[in-house]
């Protein structure tokens, strides 16, 4: 009987998707267990608030929906259940999940199929390949055609880790129509003329960052690329640059790219113990889905700032007792005795004791040391970070990123511009996985 009526289930015509929502058919196709499983977990993260995206909660109904109308159809005894009884049952079990187990649960339910098409990717302004490094995480199947980016430093390290990748070098000197075709454009665009750590000129800028988002535009009216990723600081949502986002918003809206989706998100809220607030925008071509929604599922935060830092840093970061003393008396700090290692935020003169790390910036801006818990001989430890730990705050993994023959100062200003490979991976994950 069950067998029938799975065949049954298996076979009824799937008119939801005619609905442009449904687009993903191999859901609608997958096996019967498969379905069940996906409804199973919609329901379980859905009721325990972790912000799956409506689009997943309306693809749940839409399969009990279609498994309730086949039942009824052949009369099922099973019928007897109710659609709205199932929906409790399972409904009950949400609750039972702890935060992480819910976050591990939305991992394990977003996966791509073998047979994705591949998705085929310009990074701009690559910095050290943070859109790259990312798209690995995310499992998306992927192949990065082209880089842009002019700093000879930045080039050196893309050029050590991405060998067979060509970097089309400064974005302003591009001829769009040489550029070969590619699915998805990645870029964060420098955030100094929005920043508030800069002069905050915009568009003004002297050095002409303010108008490079011109010059992806440019690139994007030429070749049209599907999808569009970009990085920016929060300041371009501020009042003062309304004008310069509205703007943005207008041409890609005129470009055929409908409504910009865009979140500011927080490196902590997704594993990693740095405070770090990104805009993060998201744009395809002929709009999002309906309930399309950019922020990832938070997850808690299982990591302290000592957990990232290294067994063994190198000596040449400690500060000297009299460097240290100078500090406290500069910022009038009493001890820096700590029972866990510790982030001092030097510009605003405060011990982090949330065990967070303030956010890695460019060395110029850099407020940032750590304090370690002192040895046996009861002497406070104040040090500079080393590039492994900058480089493990901003989600890379032991070794992952080769940077052999580069400068310390080179690569705390690529941490302090570059993204958080980590966040990058869940967010193009959610992201794709609504597509
Ligand atoms: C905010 S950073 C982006 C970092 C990158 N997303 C990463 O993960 O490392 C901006 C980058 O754009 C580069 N850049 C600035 N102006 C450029 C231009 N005209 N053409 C190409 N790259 C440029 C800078 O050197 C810097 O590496």
């Amino acid at each position: 009987m069950i067998n029938e009526i799975i065949t049954q289930i298996q076979t009824a015509p799937a008119t939801v998707t005619e609905n442009p929502k449904f687009k993903v058919r191999e859901h609608w196709d997958a096996p019967i267990e498969y379905q069940g499983q996906l409804v199973l977990h919609h329901l379980r993260l859905c009721s325990y608030g972790t912000g799956i995206p409506h689009y997943f909660s309306e693809l749940a109904e839409a399969i009990i929906n279609r498994w309730f109308g086949v039942l009824e159809a052949v009369k099922s005894p099973l019928i007897q259940f109710g659609r709205e009884h199932l929906l409790n049952e399972l409904r009950a079990e949400a609750g039972t999940l702890t935060d992480e187990e819910a976050a591990a649960e939305y991992e394990r339910f977003v996966h791509f199929p073998d047979h994705m098409q591949q998705v085929s990717v310009f990074e701009g302004f690559a910095g050290y390949g943070g859109a790259s490094f990312g798209l690995r995480r995310s499992g998306i199947p992927h192949v990065v055609i082209g880089m842009s980016e002019f700093d000879p430093f930045a080039s050196q390290l893309l050029a050590q880790n991405f060998p067979n990748i060509h970097n089309w070098g400064d974005i302003t000197k591009i001829n769009a129509e040489e550029l070969p075709d590619f699915d998805l454009f990645t870029g964060g665009f420098p955030c100094q003329p929005f920043s508030s750590a800069g002069m905050q000129l915009g568009v003004e800028d002297p050095y002409g960052r303010g108008t490079l988002i011109y010059h992806i535009l440019r690139i994007v009216q030429a070749k049209h690329p599907q999808y569009l990723l970009l990085e920016n600081v929060k300041g371009l949502t501020q009042k003062k640059f309304a004008d310069t986002f509205e703007n943005i918003k207008n041409i890609l809206r005129d470009l055929g790219y409908g409504e910009l989706a865009y979140a500011v998100l927080n490196s902590k809220d997704y594993g990693i113990p740095q405070n770090r607030e990104r805009l993060w925008m998201f744009a395809r071509l002929g709009g999002l889905p309906v309930g399309f929604d950019i922020v990832p599922p938070k997850e808690p935060l299982l990591r302290r700032f000592g957990d990232l830092l290294d067994d063994n840093p190198p000596q040449e970061l400690y500060l000297s007792q009299a460097q240290i003393a100078h500090l406290k008396e500069k910022h009038h700090i009493d001890s820096f005795i700590v029972e866990e290692p510790l982030c001092f935020d030097v510009y605003n003169k405060k011990i982090k004791r949330d065990a967070i790390c303030i956010t890695i910036t460019q060395p110029e801006h850099n407020s940032l040391r750590v304090i370690e818990v002192p040895g046996p001989d009861g002497l406070e430890v104040v040090r500079k970070m080393s590039i492994d730990e900058q480089f493990r705050f901003m989600g890379f993994e032991n070794g992952e990123l080769n940077y052999a023959g580069q400068s310390y100062s080179q690569m705390s200003k690529r941490a302090g511009n570059g993204w958080d490979v980590n966040l990058v991976g869940k967010l193009l994950r959610h992201i794709f996985a609504q597509l």
